[in-house]
């Protein structure tokens, strides 16, 4: 019977054997695993940097009040233009309607009636233009210190605009977020933004 006198000699040495093996597969197993998950970490990072999504920016371009002359008896008139970059190489961004309204400190002077820009789609590295107008419907609380402040010098006023944008790649949507925009721009006597005011970039933030 050589069979039966062989076998338990295999059988001794082939625990610790085992064991081992059993280690090495372990291992083995562990490091391609944390190699898998580097790679994928590598493979995120590199399509983040590609695809980073930045958000639109904002400047008021141009901006104008009518109505600082009549000493805060009448109600004033804002003209505005503000220009809106999206600055994605890839990302398009969706917009709702716009609405815009003009604040001195805390009192709301201006509303536009109607939204300064109704939906639209805004493709990656594009420049969309939105204009309109802002009244006062009875002259403001403020009026008087806002007359007397251009006189001396400068006023400043608050343009705000609110939105619901989702941002959008190829056949993937992000959710709706609620956009608000603050831009801060000066005016002197004559109605019109002063240079030091031009071309601001907008406080942009999310609710
Ligand atoms: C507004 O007040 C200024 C300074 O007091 C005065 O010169 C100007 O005539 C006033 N304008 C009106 C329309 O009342
Ligand atoms: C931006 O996109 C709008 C809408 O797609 C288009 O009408 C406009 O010409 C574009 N502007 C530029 C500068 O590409």
């Amino acid at each position: 019977m050589p069979t039966e006198l062989s076998s338990p000699p295999t059988l001794f040495i082939s625990r610790p054997v085992h064991r081992t093996l059993t280690k090495r597969v372990v291992k083995l197993i562990c490091s391609a695993f944390l190699s898998l998950l580097l790679a994928a970490c590598v493979l995120l990072f590199v399509l983040w940097l590609a695809l980073r999504p930045h958000l639109p920016r904002f400047h008021v371009s141009s901006f104008s009040v009518t109505g600082l002359s009549a000493n805060g008896s009448a109600p004033l008139t804002f003209s505005f233009e503000v220009a809106v970059r999206n600055p994605n190489q890839e990302i398009a961004v969706s917009y709702d309607s716009v609405f815009v309204s003009v604040y001195y400190r805390d009192d709301r002077v201006g509303t536009a009636v109607a939204p300064a820009a109704g939906p639209f789609f805004q493709p990656p590295k594009n420049t969309t233009v939105i204009s309109g107008k802002a009244a006062g419907v009875a002259p403001a609380a403020a009026a008087g210190t806002v007359a007397r402040e251009a006189r001396a010098g400068s006023v400043v006023f608050r343009l705000e605009l609110a939105s619901v944008v989702r941002f959008r790649m190829s056949t993937w949507d992000t959710h709706r977020h609620d956009l608000h925009v603050s831009c801060d721009v000066e005016v002197g006597p004559d109605g019109l933004s002063t240079v030091g005011s031009k071309d601001k970039r907008c406080y942009i933030y999310f609710l």
